[in-house]
């Protein structure tokens, strides 16, 4: 790391130290909430008082009100916001997204500063748990948050890189780790009836038809993974692998059937799962459940599990819902979501697992003012040059609108009734940019 990193990291502990108080805004997704759950922790072991929000609306109206006097700490957003509160002091961003650069007093530490891809290699929860470890050493058991952060981001898609490697090589080795089937839940059941990353098409979301995939291979619906053996594991990777293949992904999500699991045994959730029901209650508008029960709030156990299974049957009937009426554009296919929480989940899914791989996805909600936007495109799209960042940003400021992100994801807020503007002009730069081979 960077001593120039680690020289701010130290004068933003200096802050936190000087306040009597901290108001924590984490961004509401699974990164933010994980984010959100590191520096909560922080600030309980350090005995300080804290007050947490988190935020949906990244415009300069959503932020403005969630300013104060006291020291803010900002997670997993931030940075591209302090262009609108040049003056505003007090702050610590700990972010990861690009921003266009501009004149503030804040502190801000985005892991893009120190020549890290934000996108790929470094996400909101890394950004804190460092903090939390140049806070104190001892926070090093706050690994788990940045694991799931980290999934939460699908920084794991691809392979593991950058910052996070960097952590990893550092404090991974405590966990046991495991290469294996990339699923979620206890039982096999469940594991595949609720597998939306990967998502099987006519399995997830079918429990009688998972039985009778699982009777065809002889593996028990009721059995976990770590209690099938060896060849049991190869048939079912197969025959997964095979149900990927006829919804033609690409080699990234066929890769992505396997991954590295942690096993995070004093949480009693391994590290795929502890990603999922931290994001699947952030979008149920429920992060401060996951918050509660991991800063020590026991009771909060059975209310969290049952907003994630809550968040799964919502979110898989969205996607199917969405599949069947997702329309081609020239350069991009389109759908409407009916919430915007699950917006950016859905067109997830529909890109990796569902859609034509050659174009990017963009889902549009409706909502009562604006429209929230949200797109995704693949590696190989983003390798022809796409940058969805771009696109958000300048087909949202053409109708009026803000939006930004990731080459690979990204987002935007509109005004309502500009959804088909936003449309053709977002259409025309993917085609531009995808026009202009950029091969890496
Ligand atoms: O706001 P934030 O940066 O935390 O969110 C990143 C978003 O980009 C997440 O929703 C994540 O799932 C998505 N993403 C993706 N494909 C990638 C990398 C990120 O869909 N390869
Ligand atoms: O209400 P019920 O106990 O059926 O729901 C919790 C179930 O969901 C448990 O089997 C739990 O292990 C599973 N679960 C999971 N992965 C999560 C969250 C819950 O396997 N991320
Ligand atoms: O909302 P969604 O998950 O689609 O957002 C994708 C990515 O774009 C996230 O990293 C999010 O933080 C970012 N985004 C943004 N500005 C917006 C909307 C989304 O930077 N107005
Ligand atoms: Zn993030």
């Amino acid at each position: 790391m960077p001593a120039s990193m680690v020289d701010k990291y130290r004068q933003a502990l200096d802050l936190i130290k000087e306040s009597k108080y901290l108001k924590i805004i984490t961004h509401y997704d699974g990164d933010g909430t994980s984010s959100a759950i590191i520096l909560t922790s922080m600030a309980k072991r350090m005995g300080k008082k804290f007050h947490l929000t988190y935020v949906k609306d990244l415009s300069q109206n959503g932020i403005r009100p969630l300013l104060s006097d006291d020291l803010v700490i900002f997670a997993d957003a931030g940075s591209d916001q302090l262009r609108f509160f040049p003056d505003a002091e007090n702050i610590i961003v700990l972010d990861h997204h690009f921003y266009q650069k501009s004149n503030y007093k804040a502190l801000n530490i985005n892991a893009r500063d120190f020549g890290y891809d934000g996108t790929r290699g470094a996400c909101g929860s890394t950004m804190a748990y460092i903090m939390a470890l140049i806070a104190n050493e001892e926070n090093a058991d706050l690994f788990p948050f940045f694991m799931s952060g980290l999934i939460a981001d699908k920084q794991d898609l691809g392979g593991i890189s950058g910052l996070n490697q960097v952590i990893i090589d550092a404090y991974g080795f405590k966990y046991k780790k495991e290469r294996t089937i990339n699923l979620e839940a206890q039982s096999m059941l469940d594991s595949i009836t609720y597998s939306t990353d990967p998502f099987f098409e006519g399995l997830t979301g079918y429990p009688d038809k998972v039985k009778t995939f699982l009777a065809d291979i002889e593996i028990s619906p009721d059995a976990t993974l770590n209690e099938i053996n060896e060849e049991q594991k190869k048939k079912l990777a197969n025959a997964l692998s095979t149900l990927l293949l006829k919804q033609r992904v690409g080699l990234e999500a066929l890769a992505y059937i396997e991954n590295d699991i942690y096993y995070f045994d004093e949480l009693g959730y391994n590290s795929k799962q502890l990603s999922s029901i931290v994001d699947g209650n952030g979008k149920m508008g429920q992060n401060s459940v996951p918050v509660a029960y991991f800063l020590g709030y026991q009771s909060f156990k059975d209310e969290m599990e049952k907003n994630w299974k809550m968040f799964k049957t919502k979110l898989i009937d969205y996607v199917y819902r969405a599949k069947s009426e997702l329309f081609p554009g020239k350069n991009v296919s389109y759908f409407y979501a009916p919430e915007s929480e699950m917006a950016g989940a859905i067109s997830g899914i529909l890109m990796l697992y569902l859609a034509d791989q050659t174009r990017p996805v963009i889902g549009f909600s409706v909502g009562k003012e604006d429209t929230k936007v949200s797109s995704r495109g693949t590696r190989k799209q983003v390798n022809r040059g796409l940058n969805l960042s771009i696109v958000m940003r300048e087909a949202s400021q053409a109708v009026g609108g803000t939006g930004g992100g990731h080459d690979i994801a990204a987002g935007a807020v509109i005004p309502k009734g500009r959804e088909m503007q936003f449309l053709e002009i977002a259409d025309k730069i993917v085609g531009t940019q995808l026009g202009q081979k950029n091969e890496t």
